[in-house]
């Protein structure tokens, strides 16, 4: 499949941009501050909290915020497929303890088996998906525009 621009301008904070490439969704989210400050307290929670395993993403995207796993601060780019069987998870941003998990702040829930990821699509332990969702090869062609591919 061919690269897909992506323009990110109308993204305001907390909101997803879905796009499809190469058959699969991509998820393109405007972190807020809060959840940004959570997520380097995750760690003891998280399968992979550095991201160790080099299959799941570009290493650039862990280069400036290894916890954030992004290349901006507050962009995330994800492939929107769970790492367990597929299935596409939920996003729930906001900070939501209930009825998942008393350590789960918030993030994609997975309804199929119940997997969980973080902001940064970080795999909670205990839960079915073996690794952290997938960010898929992207650049910035300018400060508001994202190329895919
Ligand atoms: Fe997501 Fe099984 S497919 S938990």
């Amino acid at each position: 499949g061919a690269p897909i621009t992506v323009d990110i301008t109308p993204l305001e904070d907390g909101q997803r941009l879905v796009r499809e490439w190469r058959g699969q969704p991509i998820w393109i989210v405007r972190r807020t501050e809060a959840v940004l400050e959570l997520l380097p307290t995750l760690d003891d929670h998280l399968r992979d909290p550095l991201s160790k395993n080099p299959d799941q993403q570009p290493e650039y995207v862990l280069t400036d915020f290894p916890e954030l796993r992004s290349i901006k601060r507050d962009v995330s780019v994800l492939v929107g497929l769970c790492t367990h069987l597929g299935c596409s998870p939920e996003m729930k941003a906001e900070i939501r303890p209930e009825p998942f998990d008393p350590n789960w702040k918030g993030g994609y829930f997975c309804p199929c088996h119940k997997s969980k990821f973080d902001m940064a699509g970080r795999v909670f332990d205990g839960v079915p998906a073996p690794t952290n969702l997938l960010v898929p090869p992207h650049f910035y062609a300018d400060d508001n525009t994202i190329v895919i591919g």
